[in-house]
């Protein structure tokens, strides 16, 4: 986690203080600290290079996006990875490169398919014979060239800090490498039509991993593949994406790898195993989402009421599970702080708890704090991925503003939701069936 400044017991972002931040943009607010987000992409971009192969980093648009991102990396010449016609759409709003677009999913409607091709979408991550069959019918209809890669489920399961090499033929996403013929039959299709060209290969093991013998685990049995493919059948592949999951820093207990390190172990793995194999790949990809934005992200909450129950002292937030379902939903852990009272004595065991209609919606148990009064500042850290992209309107709740914080300055990216905003949806129309 990063350090913070404090200046009179006030945290600082991006050297803007809470309070300002807070009485400017209201609350809960999303804060990126804009610095930590470039050094993280450029870490990627400077660590994750081979003189061996072609190498690039495809950002996982999932874990948060909006215009404001995707101008940063453009600047930093990333690829981008979506799952659907809405993060396709943003991404064609905001100009980014189609040809560096890579379309997953396990079921992308027709719509969305044609949407990509219309649109230039560089690579299609094709899951599976079905999808394999329109695509191949659509790209000729339409007369659209796109690039293709085949999601393969590699049988590695990784839970953050353990990995299992399984034969888990069930994973809803991919095809498993033991189906061979039904591989060759994807690589047979794809063939046939000069609009689809197989570029290689996509896996995608998990998220949160810590222990990197799960990517060289995986890396091996990758290599081994394509050699086979290469030997038994004369098919070359040219491309290998690794996906994402590297795991971040959510609470002192959690000790991530850097990035760094990551590209460092990722690369020498890679170059290591087509040496050894005489593998001539072109280019290597990593889908990181969280652990660009992660850790560079902050909610900022106003204490409301504050209640003892006989065993509790619970604070009350003015989010909660409609901004941060994580914790509800995979008992996810964060650490936070009073952002006015940063130099007070942490006194006090509350339970932070979040204002929507379910006894689940607590945020964080047994958070050591100051003691707490309405008006506090609660600042929770690391919720910079999977926060705003997962959020809801739960209760008819707002979705929160996204502030983008950077040398004592701010810009919100997403404004504030309204409930006008939330009532533009709402309407009387007769159906015409
Ligand atoms: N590539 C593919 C194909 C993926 O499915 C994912 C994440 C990524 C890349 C990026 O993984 P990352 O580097 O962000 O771990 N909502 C969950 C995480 C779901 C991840 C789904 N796929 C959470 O809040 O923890």
């Amino acid at each position: 986690m990063m350090e913070n400044m404090t200046t009179g017991g006030m945290l600082e972002i991006g050297g803007v203080s809470s309070d300002k931040l807070a009485a400017a943009c209201g609350t809960p607010l999303f804060v990126y600290d804009e610095a930590e987000l470039e050094r993280r992409v450029q870490d990627y971009k400077s660590c994750f290079r081979s003189e061996l192969f072609k190498t690039e980093v495809i950002y996982a648009s999932k874990a948060f996006v909006c215009k404001a991102m995707l101008d940063k990396l453009k600047q930093y010449g990333f690829g981008l990875d979506v799952v659907s016609g809405g993060e396709l759409h943003l991404a064609n709003q905001s100009d980014f490169p189609m040809e560096q677009v890579y379309f997953h999913g396990n079921n992308k409607t027709e719509d969305e398919l044609a949407m990509a091709l219309s649109l230039g979408c560089g690579t299609i991550v094709v899951d599976g014979i079905m999808e394999c069959r329109r695509l191949v019918a659509m790209a000729n209809r339409m007369e659209k060239e796109v690039g293709v890669l085949i999601r393969i489920n590699p049988g590695i399961e990784a839970h953050t800090h353990k990995y299992i090499v399984t034969g888990d033929l069930d994973s809803k996403f991919g095809v498993t490498f033991r189906e061979e013929e039904i591989i060759l039959e994807l690589i047979g299709l794809l063939r046939e039509s000069k609009y689809t060209k197989l570029n290689g290969f996509h896996v995608h093991i998990g998220s949160q991993i810590f222990d990197l013998r799960a990517y060289d685990a995986l890396i091996e049995r990758m290599m081994k593949f394509i050699k086979k493919l290469k030997s038994k059948h004369m098919i070359e592949v040219r491309q290998l994406d690794f996906g994402g999951g590297f795991g971040v820093r959510y609470t002192a207990e959690d000790e991530p790898s850097s990035i760094r390190k990551v590209c460092k172990s990722i690369i020498e793995k890679c170059e290591a195993e087509i040496r050894n194999h005489e593998l001539q790949l072109e280019k290597i990809m990593i889908e990181p989402g969280r652990s660009i934005v992660a850790e560079a992200g902050y909610t900022i909450y106003r204490v409301g009421f504050l209640k003892d129950t006989p065993n509790k002292s619970y604070l009350f937030i003015d989010g909660g599970m409609a901004d941060n379902i994580r914790v509800a939903l995979y008992d996810a852990r964060y650490e936070c702080d009073l952002a006015n009272k940063m130099d007070r004595e942490k006194s006090k065991k509350y339970t932070v708890a979040g204002k929507c209609c379910e006894s689940g919606d607590i945020l964080i148990e047994g958070a050591m704090l100051p003691q707490a009064e309405p008006g506090d500042l609660l600042v929770v850290y690391g919720t910079g991925a999977y926060g705003y992209s997962m959020a809801s309107n739960y209760n008819r709740l707002n979705k929160p503003a996204v502030a983008f914080v950077k040398d004592g300055k701010a810009r919100i990216v997403i404004r504030r939701e309204s409930y006008a905003d939330q009532m533009r949806l709402e309407t009387n129309e007769e159906v015409n069936l």
